[in-house]
């Protein structure tokens, strides 16, 4: 065991969703989902084992941190520490000094959690000297944030459904970041944290929504026309199944109780621009995950047009603009 380890990751997009989760313990999802990982976006992740240390310390962006986000972190360790055979026979893990650094908002719907977990994973697999193979700890995040088990591959990836029961649910490389020269324009619309969590929003859709059947029944369709499209290519096909699997998935939590609206103003306004400019020929189509921001996809010949005009929306406080980008990966450690 090395004792430290770094990594970095970079938070991916659903371009099919997955909202929901089968009842029961695992964190598996209820239905498929497609993401293409981004770079320009990333999660820097150090994490030192010190057998002096009583608990887990978590530090975000400088922070320390409490409470769920650090029970996350250790549920990660322990599971990691379970997993690999190589430590399974150490009875007590050491507790971890955990650090990270994000680029971008935490926890604002720009998908946070996503590069956390799978640059947390890379960094304790290191640290641990654990031996794990990506597919195992694509599983391993998945059971914490299960968007995450996507961020270990780069370019467009995809994450089954689970089924009851399941032991081991890996999400898997698609296409790689080579194979489209896509862009995707976020507009931010807030710097603040958002106010109901992902975790939270797809349990309360699920236990409330009279239309989260209907999503469910929706979503594999949805997802298998936007790999249809992403392997062929084709952007005219990938506009519809994007834009209806994030409506619907807004949809669904918006009829919760209480009803979960993650958009603002500046949302809404974000959304017509970007039909506007379809109506004019220019090829773009929106996501939205959870929160106010509008992530639009676009062919890379459009990106600065595209982008311009995002910027113009009133509410829009800034765009940031992607690239196809690389899965998770370990880094040298700072000594
Ligand atoms: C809207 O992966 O954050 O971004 O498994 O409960 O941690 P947990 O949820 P999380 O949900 C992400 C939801 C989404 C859509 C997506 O990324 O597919």
């Amino acid at each position: 065991m090395t004792g430290q380890g770094k990594a970095i990751a970079h938070p991916n997009i659903a371009l099919a969703k997955y909202w929901g989760k089968l009842d029961g313990p695992g964190n598996l999802p209820s239905v498929p989902s497609l993401s293409l990982t981004l770079d320009g976006m990333a999660t820097t992740t150090q994490v030192t084992f010190e057998p002096d240390l009583r608990e887990d310390t978590l530090r975000l962006d400088g922070q320390s941190a409490s409470g769920r986000p650090r029970e996350r972190v250790t549920e990660l360790l322990d599971a990691l520490w379970a997993r690999s055979s190589m430590l399974g026979s150490v009875a007590q893990r050491p507790r971890a000094r955990v650090e990270s650094a994000n680029d971008f908002p935490t926890a604002s719907g720009l998908a946070s959690s996503a590069s956390a977990f799978a640059a947390l994973a890379v960094a304790a697999n290191e640290a641990a000297g654990a031996g794990l193979q990506v597919a195992d700890l694509s599983d391993l995040a998945r059971r914490i944030s299960a968007s995450s088990a996507r961020s270990f591959f780069g370019g467009f990836v995809e994450l089954a459904a689970g089924q009851h029961a399941e032991q081991q649910l890996a999400a898997r490389s698609l296409a790689p970041t080579s194979h489209w020269s896509l862009r995707l324009i976020v507009a931010v619309t807030d710097e603040g944290q958002k106010s109901v969590g992902s975790t939270e929003g797809m349990l309360r859709t699920a236990a409330t929504s009279p239309y989260y059947a209907a999503w469910v029944e929706a979503a594999p369709s949805l997802f298998d026309a936007v790999r249809k499209a992403v392997l062929a290519r084709d952007f005219d096909a990938l506009v519809g199944p994007v834009e209806q699997s994030a409506l619907a998935m807004h949809a669904t939590s918006i009829a919760a109780a209480p009803g979960i609206i993650y958009w603002n103003q500046a949302t809404m306004a974000a959304i017509d621009r970007v039909r506007a400019l379809r109506a004019r020929g220019t090829p773009a189509c929106f996501t939205i995950d959870a929160g106010p921001h509008v992530k639009v996809l676009t062919p890379e010949a459009h990106a600065a047009e595209v982008a311009a005009a995002l910027q113009d929306v009133p509410g829009v406080l800034r765009t940031i603009a992607a690239r196809p980008g690389e899965g998770a990966r370990a880094l040298v450690a700072a000594s």
